[in-house]
């Protein structure tokens, strides 16, 4: 790797430091044969379900298809309503139409750019007829809104008490998107103590796609539910629908998770709450190196909640330039999405425009990703702050002489 830069992520460190342990983990694989299913998927789902303070885990094989199963495990039926939000990876919105049901979206919070209860409350209000007790049908869709997915964007948790709260008063069931979320905190006042990302909805998914807090060395997900029901449902679904070998009361898919990625992940499960502890420090250091930059907002975090910083996200003006200077200077960084969904070609026939949902544009206009991993040194942390705040004087330099300009005119 060239010295002077500093990725946008590092997958390389992590997995050197645990290197022989993961050699250890396939080697058992290797040994007892035993590549879907068995004793590795077994202990992690237990470890995770502890580790999220579910009542059960079921492990799959990527955070799309834990969605997925989780919508289609919660009951519901084809033809109704989901909503989530604009600002989130399109897996969000695809595992919806997978599980036979119709999207719509809500806007978000424009401080924590996560799902508004209040626009929640005012979607169901506004769009949705009541047809007496529990089913409201969406002007929009046309069909039952049935769910809500919130997504816990960037690793930390949307405002769980009062979605819920909205939820209970529609019947809506709630389906957490931890899949940037793992170990993320949110201080329940209705229950009065913290509660994780994974145990607060009807059931949640995760991605262990590698770049996560939680990655695998390949692709996996998993389903946490306090349901007993609900977990034998995504068992059956990830598995054709099978009770036993060759019965299957229902259609499913191959959706299993590979023994040698559960036996990785149960190894780094047990690190992952030091590794989300040093990604807080990181952000604290890099909101205090950036809080005098003119024209940067740092990540805000609300008391009630204990973010996992799977991304840092800022925001900025001039964001392209921004992104150019820091990519001249060596320095990765992401756009975490620079189109929300309801603006992209997939879901045109939903009738959206721009405008249609002003916070999550503002915040896909001006996000701009920095580097975030555990490793993240301080000083290459200052080397960011200091390449931002060059480029944001130089702007500011600009600026002043088109001012003095205008004025000479
Ligand atoms: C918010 C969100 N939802 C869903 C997914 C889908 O997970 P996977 O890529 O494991 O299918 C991702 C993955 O990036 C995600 O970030």
């Amino acid at each position: 790797m060239n010295d002077n830069k500093i990725p946008f992520l590092d997958l390389v460190a992590p997995h050197l430091e645990l290197e022989e342990e993961i050699v250890g983990v396939m080697r058992e694989a290797l040994r007892n044969g035993q590549f879907t299913g068995g004793p590795l998927v077994e202990a992690f789902e237990k470890d995770f379900a502890d580790f999220c303070k579910a009542g059960r885990c079921v492990a799959v094989s990527s955070g799309t298809d834990a969605l997925r199963f989780a919508l289609m495990a919660a009951g519901l039926r084809p033809g109704e309503t989901v909503l989530t939000v604009p600002n989130t990876f399109i897996a969000t919105a695809e595992a919806i139409t997978q599980a036979g049901a119709l999207v719509d979206f809500v806007d978000v919070d424009g401080k924590t750019c996560n799902m508004c209860p209040d626009k929640l409350r005012e979607y169901m209000e506004r769009k949705c007829r009541g047809y007496g007790k529990g089913r409201h049908i969406s002007r929009k869709t046309g069909s039952a809104v049935s769910a809500v997915i919130p997504v816990h964007l960037y690793g930390q948790m949307a405002d769980m008490d009062c979605i819920n709260a909205v939820a209970a008063d529609y019947k809506l069931k709630v389906v957490e998107d931890a899949c940037q979320a793992h170990g993320a905190r949110f201080f329940s006042k209705k229950d009065n103590c913290w509660r994780t990302a994974g145990s607060m909805g009807v059931a949640a998914a995760f991605s262990f796609y590698p770049g996560k807090n939680l990655g695998a060395c390949g692709e996996g997900g998993a389903v946490t539910t306090n349901d007993e029901e609900a977990a034998t449902r995504v068992k059956m679904l990830r598995d054709h629908g099978q009770v036993k070998k060759y019965y299957h009361d229902i259609e499913g898919y191959n959706g299993r998770l590979d023994a040698i990625q559960a036996g990785i992940l149960g190894l780094k499960l047990k690190r992952l709450d030091e590794w989300n502890s040093l990604r807080r420090v990181k952000a604290y250091y890099y909101n205090e190196l950036l809080s005098d930059i003119k024209g940067v907002r740092t990540p805000y975090e609300p008391l009630w909640s204990r973010a996992v910083y799977h991304i840092y996200a800022i925001r900025v003006r001039d964001r392209e330039n921004m992104q150019s200077h820091l990519s001249k200077a060596h320095i990765g960084t992401g756009l975490h999405y620079p189109l929300p969904l309801h603006l992209q070609k997939a879901y045109s026939r939903l009738g959206y425009g721009k405008g249609s949902f002003p916070a999550a544009e503002a915040s896909a206009e001006s996000i701009l990703s920095l580097p975030m991993y555990p490793g993240l040194t301080d000083a290459q942390q200052r080397r960011v702050a200091d390449a931002i705040s060059d480029f944001a004087s130089g702007c500011a330099s600009v600026h002043k002489a088109q001012k003095e300009l205008r004025g000479a005119n």
